[in-house]
């Protein structure tokens, strides 16, 4: 009965679409649906029982309603695709420029909530790990999904071990780059170039391949960095130790001439502790390349070098580099307060400040803080570090900041203390890289097996030329610009 008063008031609405305005029609069938609806004891909203867990929209264009459901706190962008004006309409979008509020996949990995400042990898808080776990065992975590025990740590070392030498010919591409080179892009032109090394990389639909790709990766990467670091002060290149650890061989491969680097215990730790600081990040922008250019199912390689590439810029990796530039360009702790004035006037960004996610202190941060302060010890303190501390105090204190919740983020003290350890400011997103090298391992793994994924594909919204007609040539007239 319900049903047959649905069905001939559908027909009937068919009918006199054909008299009036399309919105006028629509308004009015809205109201009488929901009516009937209502009457039917359906539910006033679409026709359909409205579910806690759901969202109502109402297009008012045509005055028809939906019902979304909500999973996870969000709806599928998909779904919208069925509110249309008309039957050859495309489908509502969502515009979302640079993802600020799209989630593009379900992930185990890494928890972030930046309100409260806290970061997981795979539940365990970074504040446990930091303390008590190796580079390596963080690295299993996030690839495996558990601490590893003794017998599964073990194999995982000796597997990294057994790859951490690069083909000969990785060296004679690097000795091709200039003196001056950028490291980072020498090392993210060599991560790329081992996919020609490597052409069963291509099979990424055999778990095992894939597997010993991610292995040859973790453990090339030093490698390939330290060689980096060498060619740029026209040292050697120091081989592999396979008895030394993972950080402590790449330190050896760094420092080492003649044989007489005696790697310094605690400057070792620091770094190893700013590794696993830096070994996850969810869905940030150099994560979002490796996925994106991965979905391609390109091979691990030429995909991780996506996100070295986007490490590179300033405004991700780049930044602990551009917060030297600045602390150098400050030059002492009296021209703080001027410096903040210019910031407050928009003319300058403080570099190690604010941040996409964290909205309260980076939990990173503030490790990294006391990291510093053991650094500095051995060390000597960084000169550098007065000007660093007298900025955050006075942006902690002024509006400008507190308003906008820029707190320092986990590059306004790293820099400091790798300038501390001897490595150059160009070299700092190297750090970054070889930290962030077992997050985007676990990322690649994680999009390649999750079957809502397909090939990344954003849309567009064309804001160009309608059609016109092709001009040949000769009859182009250049516009003149005054
Ligand atoms: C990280 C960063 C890109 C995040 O950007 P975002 O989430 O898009 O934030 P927005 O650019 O929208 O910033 C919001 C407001 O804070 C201001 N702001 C953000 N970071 C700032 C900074 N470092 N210095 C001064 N003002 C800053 C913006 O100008 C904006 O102000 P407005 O609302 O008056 O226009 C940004 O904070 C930044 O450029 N920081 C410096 C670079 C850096 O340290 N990057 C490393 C990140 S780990």
């Amino acid at each position: 009965m319900k049903s047959a008063i649905l069905f001939s008031f559908i027909i009937s609405r068919s009918s006199t679409i054909l008299l009036l305005p399309d919105v006028l029609i629509n308004a009015i069938y809205s109201f009488f649906e929901g009516l009937l609806y209502f009457a039917c004891g359906i539910d006033v909203f679409g026709g359909l029982p409205v579910s806690n867990d759901s969202l109502t929209i109402t297009d008012n264009r045509t005055g028809r309603t939906y019902e979304l459901a909500i999973n996870d706190n969000t709806i599928r962008a998909n779904d919208l695709r069925q509110i249309k004006v008309d039957a050859d309409d495309f489908g509502l979008m969502t515009y979302d420029p640079s993802f600020m509020s799209t989630a593009a996949c379900r992930s185990a990995i890494t928890f972030i909530d930046g309100e409260r400042g806290i970061l997981r990898y795979r539940g365990y808080p970074i504040e446990q790990l930091a303390e008590k776990s190796s580079f390596l065992e963080v690295a299993y975590l996030l690839n495996e999904g558990a601490l590893p025990d003794q017998e599964q740590f073990d194999r995982w070392t000796d597997k990294i071990k057994n790859h951490t030498y690069v083909h000969t010919n990785i060296i004679k591409f690097l000795e091709g780059f200039r003196y001056d080179a950028h490291p980072m892009g020498m090392m993210l032109s060599a991560v790329s170039a081992l996919s020609t090394f490597y052409p069963d990389a291509k099979n990424i639909k055999d778990p095992e391949n894939r597997y010993l790709q991610r292995v040859r990766l973790l453990a090339k990467a030093p490698t390939i960095a330290a060689f980096a670091f060498r060619h740029s002060r026209g040292l050697p290149f120091v081989f592999p130790d396979n008895d030394l650890d993972y950080v402590g061989n790449f330190v050896n491969m760094t420092f080492s001439i003649g044989g007489r680097h005696k790697p310094n215990p605690v400057l070792q730790r620091a770094l190893e502790v700013l590794f696993v600081l830096h070994a996850d990040h969810e869905q940030n922008c150099s994560t979002s390349a490796v996925r994106a250019v991965g979905s391609s199912h390109v091979d691990l390689f030429s995909a991780v070098s996506a996100g070295v590439a986007a490490l590179y810029g300033p405004l991700h990796g780049g930044a602990n580099e551009a917060v030297i530039k600045m602390l150098d360009e400050i030059g002492s702790v009296q021209n703080v307060p001027n410096f903040i004035k210019e910031v407050k006037e928009g003319k300058r960004k403080l570099m190690g400040f604010g941040h996409r996610v964290y909205k309260s202190y980076d939990p990173r941060a503030k490790l990294i803080k006391r990291i510093a302060d053991e650094v500095f010890d051995q060390t000597g303190l960084n000169p550098k570090l007065k000007i660093a501390l007298e900025l955050e105090r006075i942006a902690l204190e002024e509006d400008y900041f507190v308003s906008r919740k820029l707190y320092p983020n986990v590059d306004f003290y790293s820099g400091l203390i790798y300038q501390a350890m001897g490595y150059p400011t160009d070299y700092f997103t190297v750090l970054f890289a070889l930290g962030r090298m077992p997050g985007w391992l676990a990322q690649w793994e994680e999009m390649l097996l999750d079957d809502d994924q397909k090939i990344a594909r954003p849309r567009q919204i064309y804001t160009g030329s309608e059609e016109r007609p092709y001009v040949p040539m000769e009859k182009r007239k250049t516009s003149v610009t005054a």
